[in-house]
């Protein structure tokens, strides 16, 4: 058996605590069971330092909130503090109409496992997206199912449905293709998202 990296390992046990903690529906349990389930087996990790962009300068209010209320959420805050040096945070290349004026330089995510990510898979990806104060990020679809988790104030839209607020702690299930999209508010967004992009047999 091969063993993660010490940082990375405690970071994805933070977040099976919390994505199990905080994912309510059927749906969302199902693919964070099945996520993290596949998720025991490690990949292969990449070596080298991350990289920034210049709206990582949003990290630390971004993730100055006080979760204080729930042990997990506060631990998987301080296990993200624990990776995200080693992370590459890039822009979305591909955006539409939809895209904010200022979402060029207003966002940047960052893949933790995944395509590209710290640890290189393609069968799951958990990424964070962070957004600057009101911008809104584009539309956007892919065939992957994906629940998110919420770590910060912002705005969330599936299909053509009205915008809503998860909260801090909130989660959510895209089912496969369905087109959904983000805006932050007067803070900083802040989430993570799970995508089971090939479902075990
Ligand atoms: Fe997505």
């Amino acid at each position: 058996m091969s063993l993660r990296e010490e940082r990375l390992q405690l970071f994805l046990g933070a977040a099976s605590l919390a994505f199990d903690r905080f994912a309510k529906a059927p749906e969302s349990r199902r693919s964070i069971g099945q996520f993290f389930a596949a998720l025991e087996q490690p990949g292969i990790m990449r070596a080298g330092e991350g990289s920034r962009l210049p709206v990582c300068a949003q990290l630390d209010v971004a993730l100055a909130a006080d979760p204080s209320y729930d042990l997990s959420l506060a631990r998987l805050i301080e296990a993200f503090k624990g990776i995200e040096p080693m992370l590459e945070w890039r822009r979305r290349t591909k955006y539409d109409h939809t895209a904010g004026d200022n979402f060029v330089d207003g966002h940047a995510n960052a893949m933790i496992v995944g395509p590209g990510g710290l640890e290189e898979r393609n069968d799951l990806w958990l990424g964070v997206t962070l957004l600057a104060p009101h911008v809104r990020y584009p539309d956007h679809e892919h065939a992957p199912e994906e629940v998110y988790l919420v770590l910060s104030e912002g705005e969330f839209q599936q299909g053509e449905g009205d915008w809503f607020s998860p909260g801090i702690g909130g989660s959510f299930y895209n089912i496969p293709g369905i087109k959904h999209a983000m805006r932050s508010v007067d803070t900083p967004l802040f989430a993570f998202w799970a995508l089971l992009a090939e479902r075990p047999h």
